[in-house]
């Protein structure tokens, strides 16, 4: 796909549902009593892979577009039943790890799969606590990566231990998998991360009446709980705004409007950021869903300043740092991100990637082993831009090219797909030609 530089973005936008609340919503509402309705829902390649696994597990799930709700029919904690094949969770890191944490509480065994690049993504971060809570979790080529066997030799009747796991990484989807698991334990399962990672999980099992306490970087979960189902409105995606700030934000004479936007504070770390840089965005209309803030954000071109992203700050805006060195380009100064290793594991390796691509459209950026750190004014150029079928890279590229002189022509392009499937149109939309 080809694009090209861009004079000023102007309109009013409405991003799709997060992805994170969206995958939650379907588990959630799967292991509940009584049907679960999801209005905004994402119909994104992954959120749409979760709902293929559910139902592979016997939960009926309706889908319907026109009124925009999703109906999950839950069966309660211990209603799914075993699929006749592998569950496939196409490119979706928060479905494996996520769902493995609950079939590791089920009485059958269930192997699961994904694509090639959720075969290269590292397992063992939930195997290992998986096992301490008695698990049998293997990799089945045992390289501590998909495709992974659960239970397979059926001996492990017995019930899961609840543990409390120290995390080596602040990463929601290994603590909602430890959380989860803890559903189906004898006696509290707590697990403590290095920073706090996102807490759609916690909020969310408590609006369906799990009893679960957050204390600092520590979340704690009771087993057995009777969960029942619930109305969820999944808020705007902010890891999907994030591109439409970053563009209102750079391309002159610019002013976006992007409407339901969820702010919760461990998701807003691209807010705290793009201020300190000098950003003028405004938050309007809060209002709260199920304890996620949500707002409109106004987004006006601004002139940025460097400055360093690192510590506590990363996990609150980890799958923001593609767009948020696109914006580096464009700031005075040198910006250093760092304590950003986990960028390596995602559907890419997203500082190579970022590293690569940003320097061929002329950038002064390099790869440290934590992050980069980039020299900012360097104009950008047209380039050919490989995404690596990583849908945050062809976004980030999408909105470099707005910048940049000539055609830059990005590679696989449609994979935003995973995450976005109207990105392009959306961008279109706020484009004054
Ligand atoms: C997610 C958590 C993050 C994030 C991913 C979604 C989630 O991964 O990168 O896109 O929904 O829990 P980690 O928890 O591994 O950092």
């Amino acid at each position: 796909m080809i694009f090209q530089k861009q004079g000023p973005l102007r309109g009013t936008i409405a991003v799709p549902g997060d992805k994170s609340i969206s995958h939650r919503a379907i588990m959630f509402g799967a292991l509940a009593e009584g049907i679960t309705e999801v209005t905004n829902f994402l119909r994104g390649a992954d959120c749409l892979s979760t709902i293929r696994c559910f139902r592979q597990l016997g939960i009926d799930i309706n889908d319907d577009p026109a009124s925009d709700r999703i109906i999950v029919h839950g069966k309660g904690l211990y209603g799914l039943t075993p699929p006749k094949d592998m569950l496939d969770v196409g490119n979706s890191g928060t479905t494996m790890r996520l769902i493995s944490g609950i079939l590791c509480g089920q009485n059958f065994p269930v192997s699961l799969t994904g694509d090639e690049s959720i075969q290269r993504r590292p397992m063992g971060r939930i195997m290992t606590p998986l096992t301490q809570m008695g698990a049998e979790i293997e990799s089945i080529r045992g390289n501590n990566c998909a495709p992974l066997s659960i239970n397979k030799t059926k001996k492990n009747n017995t019930r899961l231990r609840g543990i409390h796991y120290k995390s080596p990484v602040a990463s929601a989807q290994i603590k909602s998998c430890v959380l989860l698991a803890g559903l189906y334990a004898e006696g509290e399962t707590s697990v403590t991360e290095p920073s706090l990672s996102r807490n759609h999980t916690e909020l969310m099992l408590r609006e369906f009446g799990a009893d679960i306490k957050s204390m600092d970087l520590t979340a704690a979960i009771t087993p057995n709980p009777h969960l029942t189902g619930h109305k969820i409105q999944v808020p705007g995606d902010i890891s999907s705004a994030a591109y439409f700030i970053a563009a209102g934000l750079m391309v002159p004479n610019s002013e976006v409007i992007i409407k339901n936007v969820g702010i919760n504070p461990t998701r807003d770390g691209i807010l705290r950021v793009c201020k300190q840089m000098g950003a003028d965005i405004r938050l309007e209309n809060i209002i709260d869903h199920g304890g996620e803030p949500v707002a409109d954000l106004v987004v006006r071109h601004s002139e940025l300043y460097s400055t360093e992203v690192s510590g506590s700050v990363i996990p609150t805006l980890i799958d923001e740092i593609p767009i948020i060195a696109v914006l580096a380009c464009f700031a005075k100064g040198q910006t250093v991100i760092k304590d950003a290793a986990e960028l390596k594991v995602k559907e890419s390796n997203r500082i190579d990637v970022m590293v690569d691509n940003l320097s061929r459209m002329g950038a002064d950026i390099i790869a440290t082993e934590d992050g980069m750190i980039i020299n900012g004014g360097k104009p950008l150029h047209s380039a050919v831009i490989d995404s690596k079928d990583d849908h945050r890279i062809a976004m980030s590229f999408a909105i470099a090219s707005l910048m940049a002189e000539g055609d830059t022509e990005i590679r696989g392009a449609e994979c935003v797909n995973i995450s976005y499937p109207n990105f392009y149109s959306d961008l279109r939309k706020l484009q004054i030609l």
